[in-house]
């Protein structure tokens, strides 16, 4: 893993923005999973003024969501459909048909739909870049603890934590969704690249679980330990429980010089 930790959230999302706009001009028909939440915003704000102003073209990428919650309409406002229209795809020229989010609302076998969308990302030739955040629980995509390191794309029972964690959108009345169909861990460490965004205090200790304990399903953002091409993009708050912060700043430093690739 390359830990790259930054002063601010700003600072954090430029990087990720010099990340993924460089990973589209190089390949135009990029596959990038996108994840959904408040760490990537600045992220998707960053892409659309680069789309307008600079006239960065999505006409060719091919986008696969994470996640997306069970049983809420996808016009509902809290919907990750509605999230990804309203802070990304509504403002770029990405095509439509290209834009694939799990379907919350499927009405047959759930496993055979979830099999059909580990079937797109396939037939689409895999992920080049994953986007990935981080939940308080260590989740990635909506892999909840306990969440198999192999799994795969499939409907998942979201904990009360993440439940509470998605509270705040939702009206005084409304009970938020607690299932979501998400894509596996095993589906997410096929991605080519990792680019895992974590911002803020309430993430320090996910953060230092996943990088510097063990492997465990307890936390399934640790599995990106498995990965051989996953950047942790941080801001200082995010990296504040890291107890080797001083060996990371170093490693990118040496990175910048002996392995600039690996920084895109
Ligand atoms: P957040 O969510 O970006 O809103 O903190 C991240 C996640 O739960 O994966």
């Amino acid at each position: 893993m390359l830990i790259l930790i930054k002063e601010s959230y700003a600072e954090l999302s430029r990087e990720a923005v010099r990340i993924v706009a460089n990973a589209v001009r190089r390949k135009p028909e990029l596959r990038i999973g996108l994840a959904t939440g408040s760490t990537p915003l600045e992220l998707y704000r960053e892409l659309v003024r680069l789309h307008r102003e600079e006239g960065l073209d999505f006409s060719r990428v091919v986008s696969f969501n994470l996640d997306e919650y069970i049983g809420l309409p996808a016009d509902h406002p809290q919907s990750f459909h509605s999230y990804m229209r309203r802070n990304l795809f509504d403002h770029i020229n990405i095509r439509s048909e290209n834009v694939h989010i799990p379907d919350g609302n499927w009405r047959g076998s759930l496993s055979d739909y979830c099999a059909s969308y580990e079937a797109l990302i396939a037939h689409a030739g895999g992920i080049d870049l994953q986007v990935l955040g981080i939940g308080k629980d260590g989740h990635i995509g909506l892999n909840e603890p306990t969440s198999s390191l192999a799994s795969r794309t499939r409907p998942k029972t979201l904990t009360q934590q993440t439940i509470e964690d998605n509270r705040k959108g939702f009206g005084p009345n409304e009970q938020p969704p607690d299932a979501a169909i998400t894509m596996g861990i095993g589906t997410i460490l096929e991605a080519r690249r990792i680019l895992l965004l974590a911002s803020g205090t309430a993430k320090a200790k996910a953060v230092a679980l996943a990088v510097e304990e063990p492997i465990t399903a307890s936390v399934s953002a640790s599995a990106l330990q498995l990965h051989g091409d996953t950047t942790l993009l941080l801001d200082q708050e995010a990296s504040a429980d890291l107890r080797h912060g001083d060996y990371y700043r170093r490693v990118a430093e040496g990175t910048r010089r002996l392995n600039p690739e690996r920084l895109w």
